[in-house]
């Protein structure tokens, strides 16, 4: 029987051992959907604390409520720090961080990192998937021929593709079984055989030609967002110049059946995906000597928004006769985004920083998020309380969570600056807001 056909059958008659390797937002849902399809999932990550916790049936992930963890662990789900797992496995999913370097260039060093880990156990017979988001060439270039040092050969002995990961946590409505899977072999039969695989999981599969091809299709997604934004978030600086409310714009823009998608202004983009994503197509299109304009624009518009955001601040201020300098400024929400407790690359920190600049007397509420500890800004979350919303000069809305009484900040504050149009979403309207 040659590799196709066994691991076919296999995954057919869930028979498969699947290993994650990295169980962090990506790797720990996808963990959890194979459990829950009834294959054995080992689970290997390096972060000892990651693994205690899950091992005691505990999430670290909010909207991944820890029953789940129990339920998998009680399925035969087997966390571990041990890489002896990767030996053990039919099919490996590697999804492990592919963050900036300081200088904005794709590091992929845990790429680098899980490869020789695998090659230093994987044997004759495994099908291997690259989830980590990277640019094109990251499968072919980095991971086959650390692969292929073990001596064994691709398509005879082992199976490589790529497929990107396209989660979107706190998304209530699209979670990983629902959001269509791209996958890209470096053969047919590969690529039919990885669309096998996650077919057990993911509604629907679409299969490409080549890794690259995969590898680029998340960074065309991510481009897109990452262009829109940039668009938007200009076009609210010129709204705001001309004396027109960008929001209302856009909603009336909305109407128009087709050639139109909203995108919403904000105080910055976060996360470890839009910032960082199309940095990595534009490193690599450097390499083949193309210079990605559009991206470099949105890039450089986006990453002013938390410095626009705190002088819109100072000038709302300055409207009421009081100056920034000592104020009392609350912000409210310092995730990247709404629903989640990740402050990786969150515009919030960089408005901070600004505001700090400035001299006010800075306080933030973030449900999500008890303590602040990160780049050197330290802090507590006040209480959300009628009194200490009065004491505030200005209160920022940052990040826009669904679980915080905005009735009650409506009602409490002094002036709001509402960087997300969260009240006019809400139907809660006074004159004391002022909107980005
Ligand atoms: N988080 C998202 O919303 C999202 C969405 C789509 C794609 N992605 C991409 O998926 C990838 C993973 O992102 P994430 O958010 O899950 O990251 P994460 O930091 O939450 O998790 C990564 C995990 O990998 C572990 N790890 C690192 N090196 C390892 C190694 N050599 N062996 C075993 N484990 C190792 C880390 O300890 C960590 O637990 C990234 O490329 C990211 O860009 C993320």
């Amino acid at each position: 029987m040659n590799i196709y056909t066994d691991l076919k059958n296999k995954i057919k008659n869930k028979k498969a051992v699947i290993t994650l390797v990295g169980l962090g937002y990506v790797g720990l849902p996808i963990a959890l959907e194979f459990c829950k399809k009834g294959f054995k999932v080992n689970g290997f990550d390096l972060a000892s604390n990651r693994i205690e916790k899950l091992k005691k049936g505990h999430s670290y992930i909010n909207d991944i409520p820890s029953k789940d963890i129990k339920a998998a662990l009680k399925k035969g789900f087997y966390p571990t720090c041990d890489a002896k797992v990767i030996n053990e496995a039919d099919c490996i999913i590697i999804c492990v961080p592919t963050p900036l370097r300081k200088i904005k260039d794709p590091d992929v060093s845990y790429i680098v990192n899980a490869s020789r880990t695998l090659r230093k156990h994987m044997r004759a017979g495994q099908l291997v998937v690259l989830e980590s988001t990277t640019y094109p060439g990251t499968t072919r270039e980095i991971m086959l021929p650390e692969m292929e040092k073990s001596r064994l050969k691709l398509g005879k002995d082992f199976c490589l593709a790529f497929s990107p990961e396209r989660i979107d946590p706190g998304n209530p409505k699209y979670q990983f079984a629902n959001i269509p899977k791209v996958v890209g072999g470096f053969s047919k039969q590969e690529t039919e055989l990885v669309k096998l695989l996650y077919s057990s999981v993911v509604n629907r599969v679409i299969g490409v030609s080549t890794p690259e091809s995969a590898e680029v299709t998340k960074l065309l997604e991510n481009t897109f967002r990452i262009v829109n934004i940039g668009l938007i978030n200009e076009f609210a600086n010129l709204c705001d110049r001309l004396g027109i409310d960008v929001w209302e714009v856009i909603e009336a823009a909305k109407s128009k059946p087709f050639g139109f998608m909203p995108f919403y202004p904000g105080p910055g983009i976060g996360g470890h995906c839009i910032p960082a994503d199309p940095m990595y197509l534009s490193w690599k299109a450097r390499r083949v000597g193309f210079k990605t304009k559009m991206i470099d624009i949105a890039a450089s518009v986006n990453r002013d928004m938390p410095k626009y955001t705190a002088l819109r601040a100072e000038k709302i201020l300055a409207s009421k006769g009081k100056r920034i300098q000592n104020a009392n400024v609350l912000i409210i929400g310092v995730t990247y985004k709404k629903d989640v407790n990740d402050l990786r690359e969150s515009p919030a920190l960089d408005l901070i920083e600004a505001l700090k600049g400035k001299k006010c007397k800075l306080k933030y509420y973030d449900p999500y998020i008890p303590y602040l500890d990160i780049h050197g800004i330290k802090g507590e979350s006040v209480e959300l309380t009628g009194a200490i919303i009065k004491k505030q000069d200005l209160v920022i809305v940052v990040t826009d969570h669904s679980d915080i009484n905005y009735k009650n900040i409506a009602k409490n504050a002094k002036l709001i600056f509402d960087t997300r149009n969260i009240f006019e979403n809400k139907g809660i309207r006074n004159k004391n807001i002022i909107k980005l």
